[in-house]
């Protein structure tokens, strides 16, 4: 799909012209204000679409009205969502050009189209042996053309990241993760299983014993001249997730090849990050490994020795991402940077509480978090702040340990929060909790089911501020 900025959208020899209608006003479009509007009564109601043939009359083969809602209650949100839903029905009709125009928006809305119509445009067929290629090629819109190229850009980000998660976990290991990222043309280092038993990984390194693929342990790192900030980015990259000994119940276990969705965002980000070329370095970090019950699974009971020398006792080996966190923290840590980010699939907990509507987000700097939430907001995402209260570390007491890594079930994704706050060392720090947001079993808004690239946006966003 190639985005193209016109002057007059409505001149564009297209096979559809998108229009836009608030609830109960008229359109722009005279064709549409007879027939849809006045003959047919068409409302303009939140993402309602009316077709419209033109039969020569105009440059544009069909009209297709978009509802808009109320005017009172539109936003750049619901203007994105509006956008998806319209490129949908466009490649419905195997549409090729499409023309958008909008009146009586007042925001900018130039990246906003760009993500809706991208994020739209997405599919995972590579495995489907029949593809049906209705992917439209051209869209016209009246809009910033800087505002369009810088969300060109993050949408691609996105889709690679989507990619990335809905990759099956028999092609997506650790070894490949590892391969993509060192394909992304940055300073990477790949550590393998034993370099990570060197730098004392092993919390880390447990979590990937009872898997026949190794782990392996990614360090990108862009860099500029001066930079303003550094900081490093961490993605859960847990390929797949048994629950490991303490097995997960199958219904639980179908969707979890998604657990790489903070390690595929990372990638994401760092993929484009070149050609932003921001005034600030930026490491992006991954253990991966998968969480497997294997003969050299590790069990519970076990104790573990991270990185920073706290020792771990294994209450539940399917509170594995925790592990895997805690030695990928130690290392961000000791890199200098002013800040560190996590996106992490972690906690069923943060799911149960926010739905698939919001990631939780935690952290040690009040506001780091604020403004991670700020731009989840400006751009489309929804980060909601969850606390990180010293009680909630009350249940993960060990009597033989430093701490377990599972405790109560109540609480459990600020319990989780405090367990990764043992291991952040002197630098502002933010957890966010994408096990909502990662994946959708069914369709929401803008998404089709699977992946949804989540913090691709908000990270990118917050980098370029
Ligand atoms: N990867 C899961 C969390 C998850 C659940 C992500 C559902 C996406 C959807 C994580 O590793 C996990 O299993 N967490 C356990 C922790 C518990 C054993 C303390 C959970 O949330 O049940
Ligand atoms: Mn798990
Ligand atoms: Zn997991």
């Amino acid at each position: 799909m190639e985005i193209k900025v016109v002057d007059n959208a409505s001149a564009v020899e297209a096979d559809i012209l998108v229009v836009n209608q608030f609830e109960g006003e008229k359109t722009t479009n005279d064709l549409a204000n007879k027939y849809a509007v006045e003959e047919d009564n068409f409302k303009g109601k939140f993402g309602e679409t009316y077709l419209l043939p033109t039969y020569g009359n105009a440059p544009y083969r069909k009209v297709l009205v978009l509802g808009f809602g109320k005017k009172e209650d539109f936003c750049p949100n619901k203007f994105r969502e509006a956008v998806a839903k319209s490129v949908k029905k466009a490649m419905q009709m195997e549409a090729k050009k499409v023309a958008f125009l909008f009146e009586g928006v007042d925001f900018d809305y130039s990246e906003q189209f760009t993500m809706g119509a991208f994020i739209a445009d997405y599919k995972f067929d590579k495995y489907k042996s029949e593809k049906k290629d209705n992917h439209i090629k051209e869209v016209f819109v009246q809009a910033s053309e800087q505002g369009v190229r810088k969300a060109e850009k993050i949408a691609t980000a996105m889709a690679f990241a989507r990619n990335l998660a809905n990759e099956p976990a028999q092609f997506a290991t650790p070894a490949e993760l590892a391969s993509i990222a060192q394909d992304l043309g940055l300073d990477t280092k790949i550590y393998d299983k034993e370099e990570c038993e060197k730098m004392g990984m092993g919390a880390f390194l447990a979590v990937g014993q009872g898997s026949i693929n190794e782990p392996k342990f990614i360090h990108m790192k862009y860099t500029c001249e001066n930079p303003k900030k550094k900081i490093a980015i961490i993605g859960k990259g847990i390929c797949f997730d048994s629950g490991g000994l303490d097995i997960k119940p199958a219904s639980s276990m179908l969707t979890m090849k998604d657990d790489m969705s903070g390690a595929a965002c990372v990638l994401g980000v760092m993929s484009i990050i070149r050609e932003f070329n921001p005034q600030v370095e930026v490491h992006g970090i991954i253990a991966a490994c998968e969480n497997m019950p294997g003969g050299k699974a590790y069990k519970p009971g076990d104790i573990l020795t991270a990185k920073n020398g706290k020792t771990i006792e294994v209450d539940n080996t399917d509170a594995e991402g925790r592990l895997t966190l805690a030695d990928a923290l130690c290392y961000a840590c000791e890199l200098g940077v002013d800040e560190v980010i996590d996106l992490a699939t972690l906690t069923g907990a943060c799911m149960v509480a926010l739905g698939t509507h919001a990631a939780g987000i935690m952290g040690n700097d009040e506001a780091l978090v604020h403004n991670l939430i700020e731009t989840a907001k400006q751009c489309g995402e929804r980060f909601w702040e969850l606390p990180l209260w010293e009680e909630y570390f009350d249940s993960l007491k060990s009597d033989v340990a430093d701490m377990k890594n599972s405790g109560s079930r109540w609480g459990g994704a600020s319990a989780a929060g405090v367990f990764l706050q043992k291991f952040v060392k002197d630098v502002k720090w933010a957890h966010i909790d994408i096990a909502g947001t990662a994946f959708l079993e069914k369709p929401q808004k803008e998404f089709i089911s699977g992946a949804t690239g989540a913090g691709v946006r908000t990270l990118l966003n917050y980098i370029l501020k």
